[in-house]
C-alpha cells in the first residue's frame, strides 16, 4: 500500500486550485450500483457536493440491487488495468481489495479529520485494513426491518406484530383480504436479506454469529436453523405469484401503492417511500423483524478509492473528505434511508425511521448486539457467502425442504471455507 502526502491544508490548497481553474480539474468516476428511484436521489446529493467544489463526476453505474454485478465489472475493469476512481463496496470485497494492493491509502485525510474518533469500530473492521485506512464509509444500513403500507394494516386491524406468531396472524389476516401478504422479489441476495432477519429472529444473537461469523457446523447444521428455514417457507407461501426476478424497488413499489402489505429489507427501501412522498407514521410504518427488536444486522456502504497508479489524487482525498463531512452524512443519510456512519451526527433532520434506526444502531454497538450482514458481505468473504446464498434460494424455490437445506449448508460453507 501506498502512503500518501495529503494533509488536510495540501486537500484545502488542491480544492482551491481546482475551483480557481488554476489546475485542470479531474471528474471523479464513480462505479456504483445505486439505479433505483431513492438511491439516485440520494446519489446526487453526493454529485452535487462534488460539483460545488468543482470536481466533475463521471458515472458509471450497474443495476442490480446488492452489487454482485457491480463487483463482476469491477473485476473486470481491474483486470483490463483500467480501475475506476472510486467504487461502492462493502464488508469483506473492501477487505479483499485491499489486500490485493488495489486501494489508494487514506491515512492522511483520516488523520486530519479525526476519522478515528468519530466511526463506529464496527465500521473500521472494514475500512482500515493493517492499521491503514483504505475506505470511506458512507452510511450504515441495517436488513433486520420490515416496511409497511399504513392503511393496508388499518383497514385490516393489523397492529405492528411484535413475534413471529402475530406476524403470521397479520399474513393470514391479508392473505384472507386478498392483498398480497408479502411483497418479495425473487433474487438470491433478497432472499439472503429476507434471511439475516428470519435466522436472527430465531437463532438469536449468539447463534447469528456462531452461524454466520464462526461458521459452527453444529449451529449451520441445527436444529434452530432448521426452524428459521420452516420460517422462509412460510414466508414463500406469502409472496404473489410473479415474484420471481423482481427487483427489490418494485417489491416496494407494492406496498407503497397498497398492492402488498410488508415487505422485508433494509431501510434502503426508506429511500423509495421518501422518494415518493411517503411519510413514515402516515403512509408506512417501520419496525424490526419480530424477534430482533434489540439487533441490528449492518450493512454499511463505502467508497474505496482504487489506486491510479500513484499518490491518492486530489480528487479522490476531495471526494472521501466530503464523504465524511458530518452535514453531507447528514443530508445524504436523510434522503438514503441508512443513518450516519459518524456518531457525532445530530438526528435532527431525520425522520422517525432515521431516528430510530440512529437509536438501535447506538443502543446495539453498546450492548454488543450489533452485528454484521451476512446478505450484505459483513459476517463473511464473498466465496462462503455466496455458497449460503444458494442454498437459501434453493430452499427457497422449493428444491430443499428444510432438513436438506441445513445439510446443504453446512456442506456448501465447509466447501467455500
Ligand atoms: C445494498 C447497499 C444499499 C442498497 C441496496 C440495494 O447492498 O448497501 O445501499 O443500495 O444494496 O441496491
Amino acid at each position: 500500500m501506498r502512503s500518501t502526502f495529503f494533509t488536510k491544508h495540501a486537500v484545502a490548497a488542491a480544492l482551491a486550485a481546482l475551483t480557481a481553474g488554476a489546475a485542470q480539474a479531474e471528474d471523479v468516476e464513480v462505479l456504483h450500483w445505486w439505479t433505483s428511484g431513492g438511491e439516485a436521489a440520494a446519489l446526487n446529493v453526493l454529485k452535487e457536493d462534488l460539483e460545488s467544489q468543482g470536481i466533475g463526476w463521471t458515472d458509471m453505474p450497474v443495476a442490480g440491487g446488492g452489487g454482485e454485478q457491480a463487483m463482476t465489472v469491477l473485476r473486470a475493469r481491474v483486470t483490463a488495468g483500467n480501475a475506476p476512481t472510486a467504487v461502492q463496496g462493502l464488508g469483506f470485497d473492501i477487505i479483499d481489495w485491499a489486500k490485493q494492493g488495489s486501494l489508494a491509502n487514506l491515512n492522511d485525510v483520516a488523520a486530519s479529520e479525526g476519522w478515528n474518533d468519530v466511526i463506529p469500530a464496527a465500521l473500521q473492521q472494514f475500512a482500515k485494513v493493517g492499521g491503514e485506512w483504505v475506505s470511506a464509509p458512507v452510511n450504515v444500513h441495517s436488513t433486520n426491518w420490515v416496511w409497511a403500507n399504513k392503511a393496508v394494516l388499518d383497514d385490516n386491524d393489523i397492529e405492528i406484530p411484535a413475534s413471529w406468531e402475530d406476524f403470521v396472524a397479520a399474513l393470514d389476516k391479508l392473505k384472507e383480504a386478498g392483498v398480497t401478504p408479502i411483497a418479495h422479489g425473487g433474487q438470491a441476495w433478497q432472499e439472503a436479506t429476507v434471511f439475516d432477519g428470519v435466522s436472527m429472529s430465531v437463532l438469536g444473537l449468539d447463534g447469528y454469529k456462531s452461524a454466520f461469523i464462526d461458521l459452527n457446523e453444529d449451529v449451520l447444521g441445527g436444529d434452530a436453523m432448521k426452524e428459521a428455514f420452516d420460517r422462509m417457507a412460510v414466508i414463500r407461501a406469502n409472496v404473489d405469484d410473479n415474484f420471481s426476478g423482481r427487483d427489490w424497488n418494485l417489491a416496494t413499489a407494492m406496498v407503497i401503492n397498497g398492492e402488498a402489505g410488508f415487505q422485508m429489507m433494509g431501510d434502503w427501501a426508506k429511500g423509495e417511500f421518501l422518494n415518493a412522498g411517503k411519510v413514515p407514521g402516515e403512509d408506512f410504518v417501520c419496525f424490526r423483524f419480530p424477534g430482533t427488536s434489540d439487533q441490528v444486522t449492518f450493512n454499511a456502504d463505502q467508497f474505496m478509492m482504487f489506486d491510479q497508479g500513484g499518490e491518492v489524487s486530489a480528487e479522490q482525498a476531495a471526494l472521501a473528505s466530503a464523504i465524511l463531512s458530518p452535514s453531507f452524512q447528514s443530508a445524504f443519510n436523510v434522503v438514503k434511508g441508512s443513518v450516519p456512519a459518524r456518531t457525532d451526527v445530530s438526528d435532527e433532520a431525520f425522520d422517525a425511521c432515521g431516528k430510530k434506526g440512529m437509536a438501535d444502531l447506538a443502543a446495539a454497538a453498546a450492548s454488543g448486539n450489533l452485528v454484521g450482514s451476512m446478505a450484505h458481505g459483513h459476517a463473511n468473504p464473498a466465496g462462503i457467502k455466496n455458497a449460503i446464498y444458494d442454498v437459501v434460494t434453493a430452499h427457497f424455490n422449493g428444491e430443499y425442504d428444510s432438513e436438506t437445506a441445513v445439510m446443504e449448508l453446512v456442506d456448501a460453507v465447509s466447501i467455500a471455507k
